[in-house]
């Protein structure tokens, strides 16, 4: 893939990178996005119906059908060449801090180091009324959909992300805003740029002085504000750079 003159300058000339991911990061791997049309039961469905505390309070068990489905399809999958090319990408600086809005773990699995988890990780549960996490074998242990939580008596077990109005993990988007405004150059890929907070963290960086690089096959409403804008999938446009500051650094 043909990479604009520049960018691997940029690359070349910067310490510090902050690497912002959405769901098409996850689609080369065969993670549907949430723009995607739903499939097969949940066609009915619109994600944010579903992951929402609201709706687990009135379907507990048409949530949790669908987080077991989402669980079941992500433990089939693995990361691709795009998730390796940013561990490899890795080596090349100083700081290089991952911040996904995925919830599929991908990143952690092909071994990128600094990972922050924005949305939460749909492999883990925690109590409905507590928060307190639930571990595997009582999930595996106790047949309900949702299983009781072990914490409360009206508790039940829930995945543990982030739902629409619901906060984001402590000190997480603290830590990302800060970096951002630290970094010399700004990676956005595969997240259509919509979804508040993180959808503000390239804006923060640009506002720092940033170089901000978007990796999506769709135009998003960064497009037209970042220096580079790369039209591209995620494996391609990353297996290009890695390859590329291999042979220059
Ligand atoms: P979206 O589904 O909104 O957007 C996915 C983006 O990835 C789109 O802009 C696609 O064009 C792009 N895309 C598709 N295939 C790609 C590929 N192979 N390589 C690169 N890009 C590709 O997903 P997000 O932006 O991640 O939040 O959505 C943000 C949040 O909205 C999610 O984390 C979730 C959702 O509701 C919560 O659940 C809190």
């Amino acid at each position: 893939m043909y990479l604009p003159d520049g960018l691997i300058t940029a690359l070349k000339s910067s310490r510090k990178v902050l690497v912002l991911t959405g769901a098409g990061m996850s689609a080369e791997s065969g993670v549907p996005t949430f723009r995607d049309a739903q499939s097969g039961l949940w066609e009915r469905y619109r994600p944010e119906d579903l992951a929402t505390p609201e709706a687990f309070r009135d379907h507990p068990q048409i949530v949790w059908d669908w987080y077991a489905e989402r669980r079941d399809n992500i433990r089939k999958v693995s990361p691709h060449a795009g998730h390796a090319a940013l561990v490899e990408m890795e080596q090349y600086f100083e700081k290089f801090l991952l911040v996904t809005q995925n919830v599929d773990s991908l990143h952690q699995q092909a071994g990128s180091s600094d990972v922050i988890e924005l949305h939460g990780n749909i492999m883990l549960s925690i109590c409905s009324e507590t928060g307190k996490p639930i571990e595997d074998d009582w999930i595996e242990s106790n047949p309900g959909r949702p299983p009781v939580s072990p914490h409360h008596p009206q508790g039940l077990a829930r995945p543990a992300v982030v739902w629409f109005g619901e906060a984001l993990p402590e000190g997480a988007m603290n830590r990302a805003m800060a970096e951002a405004s630290a970094c010399d150059i700004c990676f956005s890929i595969g997240t259509s740029s919509l979804v508040q907070p993180a959808a503000s963290l390239p804006f923060i960086a640009l506002d720092a002085g940033a170089v901000v690089v978007e990796i999506n096959p769709a135009p998003t409403s960064l497009s037209s504000k970042a220096q580079f804008s790369l039209q591209a999938t995620a494996a391609d446009a990353l297996t290009a750079i890695a390859a590329d500051l291999a042979r220059c650094k």
